[in-house]
Formats: structure tokens, C-alpha cells, sequence
């Protein structure tokens, strides 16, 4: 082998060695904002990356559904997750009880979430 060409294969292992884990990484935390399936009521764009930095923990949510696109509507339609299920015990819920305590919180009224 020609030594440039040599040297080209190194860098290109290099590259592929170095670009993997950071691929897979940025994907497994999954878009940083979400349009939620929400049926009849319109569509719910959905801060994901603003969460996690909130949150921290992913198990608050994907407990529930699965780190996946479209998790909730594929669960509702096999009848393993309840319409407005989600939506009431964990959106609704928690931004109800930080408003509650005064503290920042996200909307807790049907138009400021779901979009037409
Ligand atoms: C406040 C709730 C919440 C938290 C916390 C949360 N997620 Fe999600 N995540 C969602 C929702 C909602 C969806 C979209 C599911 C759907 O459309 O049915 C989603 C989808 C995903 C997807 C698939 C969508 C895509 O773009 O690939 C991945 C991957 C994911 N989440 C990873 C994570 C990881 C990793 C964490 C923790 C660092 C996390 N999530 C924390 C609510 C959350
Ligand atoms: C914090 C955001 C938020 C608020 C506030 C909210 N929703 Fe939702 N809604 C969602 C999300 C997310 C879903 C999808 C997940 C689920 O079904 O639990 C949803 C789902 C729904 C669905 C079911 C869609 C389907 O076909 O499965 C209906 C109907 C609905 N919402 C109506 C309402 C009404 C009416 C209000 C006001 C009283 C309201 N929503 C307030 C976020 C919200
Ligand atoms: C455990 C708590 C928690 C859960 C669960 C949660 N949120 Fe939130 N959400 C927050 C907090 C806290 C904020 C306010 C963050 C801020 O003001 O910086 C927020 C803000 C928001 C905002 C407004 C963001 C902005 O830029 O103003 C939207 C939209 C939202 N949440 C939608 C949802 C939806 C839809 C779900 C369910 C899939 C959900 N949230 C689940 C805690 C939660």
C-alpha cells in the first residue's frame, strides 16, 4: 500500500471511530423539540430537549411510553395506553403542581398546548 493511501485509511478509521459514539449518542436523546400525535384536539409541539435539561430524569416520562417516535399513538392504537392518559397524570399534573408552589411551569390549559 502507497503510503498516502495508507494514511488516508487511518484517518478515515479515525473519523468513523470518532463520528459512531457521537452519532448514536445525539440520537438516543431524541429530538430536541417533539410534535405530539394529540388526535382531535390538534397537534401539541413539544420542548423534549428543555425538558430533559429540567427534568434530568427520562424514567418521569418514558416509565410511561418509549423513547420512540410516535410512542403514544402506536400504544393507544394496540390499546395499551389510555387516550388523554399521558396527558392528564404527567403534562397536566406536574406543570398544575408547580404552579401550585409558585414556581415556573409550563401551560395547563387545552389551547396553549394543543395547536391546530
Ligand atoms: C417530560 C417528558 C419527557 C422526558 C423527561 C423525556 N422525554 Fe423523551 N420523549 C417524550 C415525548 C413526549 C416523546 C414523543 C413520544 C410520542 O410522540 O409519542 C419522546 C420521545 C423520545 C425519543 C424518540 C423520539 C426521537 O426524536 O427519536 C427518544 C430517543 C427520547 N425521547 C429520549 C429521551 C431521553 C434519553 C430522555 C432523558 C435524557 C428523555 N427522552 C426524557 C417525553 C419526555
Ligand atoms: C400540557 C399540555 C396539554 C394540555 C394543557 C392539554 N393537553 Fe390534551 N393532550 C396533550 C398530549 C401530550 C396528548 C397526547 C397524549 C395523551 O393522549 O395522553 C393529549 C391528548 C389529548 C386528546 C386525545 C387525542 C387522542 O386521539 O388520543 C384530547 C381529546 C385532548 N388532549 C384534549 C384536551 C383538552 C380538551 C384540553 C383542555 C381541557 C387539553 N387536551 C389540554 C397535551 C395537553
Ligand atoms: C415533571 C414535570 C413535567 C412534566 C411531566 C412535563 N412538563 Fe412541561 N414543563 C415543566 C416545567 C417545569 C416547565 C417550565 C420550564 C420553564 O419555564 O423553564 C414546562 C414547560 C412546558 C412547555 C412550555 C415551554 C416553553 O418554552 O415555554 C410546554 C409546551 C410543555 N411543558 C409541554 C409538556 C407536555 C406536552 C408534557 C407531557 C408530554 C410535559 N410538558 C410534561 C415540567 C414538566
Amino acid at each position: 500500500m502507497k503510503r498516502s493511501a495508507l494514511i488516508a485509511s487511518i484517518a478515515c478509521a479515525l473519523l468513523f471511530v470518532l463520528a459512531l459514539p457521537a452519532a448514536t449518542l445525539a440520537a438516543k436523546q431524541g429530538a430536541d423539540n417533539i410534535t405530539i400525535f394529540g388526535g382531535s384536539r390538534g397537534k401539541v409541539p413539544f420542548p423534549h430537549a428543555h425538558h430533559q435539561a429540567r427534568l434530568k430524569d427520562c424514567n418521569i416520562c418514558h416509565s410511561v411510553f418509549p423513547q420512540e417516535v410516535d410512542a403514544m399513538r402506536k400504544m393507544k392504537e394496540k390499546g395499551t395506553l389510555k387516550s388523554k392518559q399521558v396527558m392528564n397524570l404527567q403534562c397536566i399534573k406536574c406543570h398544575k403542581a408547580d404552579k401550585k408552589a409558585g414556581k415556573p411551569h409550563g401551560p395547563v390549559t387545552c389551547s396553549t398546548c394543543h395547536v391546530r
